[in-house]
């Protein structure tokens, strides 16, 4: 059975606080790398992997995220009057063409799972994507591409994984690893953050999923799990008994934005990209003042 992933859930309801005082008053999503907002560079990724639908789990205070992806007549008025016909399709393009975005409130910070649990009512009965912003992903082909070819072979729950320093498994979702075939990576359990002795493997999951929609109904329970909240890793365990289960390593770099450090090397990595950047940066990294 052909079936098509339409849809991406992007919680965005976290308060930043890694990224203070930047994120005091502006939703983490929206800091930039290099030109472009966070949620753009997700946006973008989702959209040119086929998603027509972006559903955003958001907080109060947090409006600013849906205002990027809507018109704004009055800039738009101004460049189309001035002739700046570049900056005005910046301007109009945020929201890819065909792509339709929705947005639906967590009331309270309970954890990942529980704000994909709260899009369940505008994902449906459908496999869908999940994608966490601020893990951006460099990649010829992009991440969420890649996962949906995969997935077309595979079917079940699908995680983007990559290893990790064992210093750092308190950070992810880690899997119990029972088998590899080419980037596939079976796996029998997952453990949220664990400290690294207790760690089964140092393949982590970064932000990026294919869920079958039986996963919302693990997370109607509401079992609260590490660090007392709802977790996504949870549910996708009490799923294995019925729905297969795999990791991707993913062709690409990916670097966590959640961070001041990784905000900054995803903008370089991206503008020494650009025309003559490259030269620019290493020319400001060899002066001596
Ligand atoms: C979440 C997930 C974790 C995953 C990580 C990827 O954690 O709970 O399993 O490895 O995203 O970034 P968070 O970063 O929200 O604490």
């Amino acid at each position: 059975m052909h079936r098509d992933i339409r849809k991406v859930v992007l919680p965005v309801a976290g308060l930043g606080t890694r990224c203070l005082p930047a994120t005091k008053v502006l939703p983490k999503e929206m800091l930039p790398a290099w030109d472009r907002p966070l949620i753009q560079y997700a946006v973008e990724e989702a959209a040119a992997a086929g998603i027509r639908e972006v559903i955003l789990v958001t907080a109060p205070g947090k409006e600013m995220l849906e205002q990027h992806f809507r018109p704004a007549p009055a800039l738009e008025a101004s460049l189309a009057a001035r002739g700046k016909h570049d900056l005005l399709a910046q301007a109009r393009g945020t929201l890819p063409a065909g792509v339709g975005i929705a947005s639906v409130l967590q009331p309270e910070a309970l954890g990942l799972g529980h704000a994909v649990w709260c899009a369940r009512e505008l994902v449906g009965n459908e496999p869908f994507a999940v994608m966490l912003p601020d893990d951006l992903v460099l990649a010829d082909t992009p991440c969420l591409a890649q996962m949906i070819s995969a997935w077309r072979e595979t079917g079940g729950n699908m995680a983007a994984v990559e290893e990790v320093p064992a210093a750092d498994t308190a950070r992810y979702g880690i899997l119990r690893v029972t088998g590899e075939r080419g980037p596939l990576v079976a796996a029998d359990s997952l453990v949220e953050k664990p400290a690294p002795q207790d760690a089964p493997s140092r393949l982590a999951i970064i932000g990026r999923y294919i869920l079958e929609p039986s996963v919302l109904r693990a997370l109607d329970a509401g079992k609260r799990g590490a660090g007392g909240e709802i977790q996504l890793t949870d549910a996708l365990v009490d799923s294995m008994a019925t729905t297969p289960f795999h990791g991707l390593r993913f062709a690409g770099r990916r670097i966590d934005c959640g961070s001041a450090a990784g905000l900054l090397e995803a903008s370089v990595r991206i503008a020494a990209r650009q025309p003559g950047m490259g030269e620019k940066i290493h020319a400001w990294l060899s002066r001596d003042r």
